[in-house]
This record gives C-alpha cells, sequence and structure tokens, in this order.
C-alpha cells in the first residue's frame, strides 16, 4: 500500500481546543498561537467560531481574534459557522473558509446544535449558498461517525447520509470527526468508505480525537485508504463542551513525528510547532499534552 507523499495540516487547536477551555483566554494570546502557528508552517488554521457566546462563551472573541492576525499569503484561515446568523458576522472576518458542522448521531445533533440532522442542513443550505457565491470555500465537519456520548455506536449507514446530505447543498469537503475518540482503525476505515460514496478522496480529512490513545493508529489507517487531509491541536488541546469526556484532538506535534518518519512531507518545523505547544500550554498553566513535544523537551533539557 502506497501512502500519500504528502499530507496538509489543519491545526484546530485555536478553536477546537480553546472553545473547552473554562479560563478565560486573552484575544492577544489566541492571536499570538495563530501567528506562531503559522511561524511553524502550518498552512490551514481553524481560528474561531461565530457561534452563540451563551453556548460556547470563549469563542466570544471571534471577530476581534479574526482581526487581530496578521495573515500569511498561502495559509487559509478557516471558522466555524452554524447558521445565517453566525454567517453574517463570520463574513465581515473575511475568512477563506467556513466550516458548518453537523452529525451522523441525532441526540449529538440536538445537544451540539439544538436541532435535528435534517434541520441542520436546512440551517446550512443558505449559508453555503452565500458562501460560495461570495468566494469562500465551504468544508463540512461530520461529527460522530464512529461513536456518540449519548447513542454508542454509529453506524456506517448514517454517515454515508449526512456525507450525501452535505454533498447535496454544495458543501465542498468534509471532515470524518472522531469526536469522542472511541475510534479504532477498521471503524474508522468503515467511516471513510461511506463518506467516499459521496467525496472524493482528495475532498475528506480525518479528525481524530486521541481520548482513547487510538489516534495515531487511526490516522496512519486513513493514510492507507489515501486519505492526506488531517486536523490536529497543537499541544493537544481541546476536547467539545457537548460530548463530556472527550478529550483533545490528536496532538500536531505527535502527527508531524509519525509523518516525518514515513517520509510525508508536511512543510511544519517540528521544534517551532513544540515551541508554538509551550507558549499555548504555559498560558493555560500546564504543560503541552504531546508525547513528541515531552520527549523534545526532555532531550532540550
Ligand atoms: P439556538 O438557541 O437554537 O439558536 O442555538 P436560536 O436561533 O434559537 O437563537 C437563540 C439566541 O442565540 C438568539 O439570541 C440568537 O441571536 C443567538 P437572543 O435573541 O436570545 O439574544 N444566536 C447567535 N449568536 C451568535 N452567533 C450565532 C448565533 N445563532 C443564534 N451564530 C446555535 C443554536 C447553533 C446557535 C447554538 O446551539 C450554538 O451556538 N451551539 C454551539 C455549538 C458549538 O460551537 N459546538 C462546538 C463546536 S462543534 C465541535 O467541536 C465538533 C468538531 O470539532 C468535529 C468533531 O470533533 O466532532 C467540529
Ligand atoms: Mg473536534
Amino acid at each position: 500500500m502506497k501512502l500519500p507523499s504528502r499530507v496538509q495540516l489543519i491545526d484546530v487547536g485555536p478553536r477546537d481546543g480553546l472553545q473547552n477551555e473554562k479560563q478565560p483566554v486573552p484575544a492577544a494570546v489566541k492571536i499570538e498561537l495563530v501567528q506562531r502557528l503559522q511561524g511553524a508552517g502550518l498552512k490551514e488554521i481553524e481560528v474561531t467560531s461565530f457561534v452563540s457566546p451563551r453556548w460556547v462563551p470563549q469563542m466570544a472573541d471571534n471577530a476581534e481574534v479574526m482581526a487581530g492576525i496578521t495573515r500569511q499569503p498561502g495559509v487559509r484561515y478557516s471558522v466555524l459557522v452554524p447558521n445565517l446568523k453566525g454567517w453574517e458576522a463570520a463574513a465581515r472576518s473575511r475568512p477563506d473558509e467556513i466550516v458548518v458542522f453537523g452529525a451522523a448521531s441525532e441526540a449529538f445533533s440536538q445537544k451540539n446544535i439544538n436541532c435535528s440532522i435534517a434541520e441542520s442542513i436546512e440551517r446550512f443550505a443558505p449559508v453555503v449558498e452565500a458562501a460560495l457565491a461570495a468566494g469562500i470555500g465551504v468544508r463540512g465537519a461530520m461529527s460522530c461517525t464512529v461513536g456518540c456520548p449519548y447513542e454508542g455506536e454509529v453506524s456506517p449507514e448514517r454517515v454515508a447520509m449526512l456525507a450525501r446530505l452535505m454533498k447535496g447543498i454544495g458543501v465542498q469537503r468534509v471532515d470524518v470527526a472522531d469526536t469522542i475518540g472511541t475510534g479504532t482503525p477498521r471503524k474508522v476505515q468503515r467511516a471513510i468508505e461511506a463518506t467516499l460514496t459521496h467525496f472524493d478522496i482528495d475532498d475528506i480529512s480525518g479528525h481524530f480525537h486521541d481520548t482513547y490513545g487510538q489516534a495515531l493508529s487511526n490516522t496512519y489507517a486513513a493514510l492507507e485508504m489515501g486519505v492526506w487531509n488531517f486536523q490536529s491541536s497543537v499541544a493537544g488541546l481541546g476536547g467539545c463542551p457537548y460530548a463530556r469526556g472527550a478529550t483533545g484532538n490528536v496532538a500536531t506535534e505527535d502527527l508531524v513525528y509519525l509523518l516525518q518518519g514515513l517520509g510525508i512531507e508536511t512543510g511544519v518545523d517540528l521544534e517551532l510547532l513544540v515551541d508554538a505547544g509551550v507558549f499555548i500550554s504555559a498560558a493555560l498553566g500546564r504543560k503541552p499534552n504531546s508525547r513528541v513535544a515531552t520527549a523534545i523537551l526532555n532531550k532540550r533539557g
């Protein structure tokens, strides 16, 4: 099996990572994190979300963060948008891509965005249309493609159904997300196979939370299928406020180390990335949640 020669990483730390933090994180810290990530060579960064500040207070400074970053040519800045109200606010910040986010499980859809899967697609449709008309890209996050914190195992048929609905409203590419990190390689491959019935391999990314320590194995399983877009969080930040017990995404540092070892190009400078992880972890009063960062920091002494 030939693995991809290049992988595009999307660091979702500023959004998926920080959304879950209880302590307030100043906008200036978020802005510096984004600067450091692009300085380390990341070409895609999920910066923030335009959701209800009552639901996710940590992202209430979305416009301030978007206005504060110094954009680098060749870097794609994305933001989450759940509805038209979010789109109107997000559009003023001129993201390169917006992310509508749905779920393969009904219960998670209700808990996360307060509507059914069908209703979510109805809400996303005009958002997708407006974004595409404005020349802004559209990604669709598909949560709970393997397991759901409320419904348990999720079948590939549910994933295929969500992928079909996303495709139907014009979403250009999708994330196969293991929101609670319960997935193992064959299960993740089945979710990707189901997505492949509606999207090309080039338009599918893997988004694996590392709750059960399976995210790197799941990444390898996805690489074997030809997936070459992956999402991860610097310093392993994160979790979803509506998926209790779910921990962060796979750490970007761990992913980069794996990919480098496989001879796969990422364009990321691991040392600078570790520095970015140390920066945000220090701001949060802890150490990076990354085995690779820990090893490199121990070696540095
Ligand atoms: P709702 O309460 O059903 O919305 O929430 P509503 O339309 O009934 O409006 C209620 C109030 O919210 C109104 O204000 C609206 O103006 C306001 P009021 O009149 O009461 O003062 N409102 C908004 N304010 C700002 N921005 C908006 C917005 N929309 C409504 N966009 C809603 C529905 C979707 C808004 C809410 O459920 C919400 O914000 N949820 C947040 C969900 C979220 O951010 N979850 C985490 C991200 S998803 C994730 O982490 C998973 C992912 O990483 C992949 C994976 O791992 O699975 C992507
Ligand atoms: Mg996530």
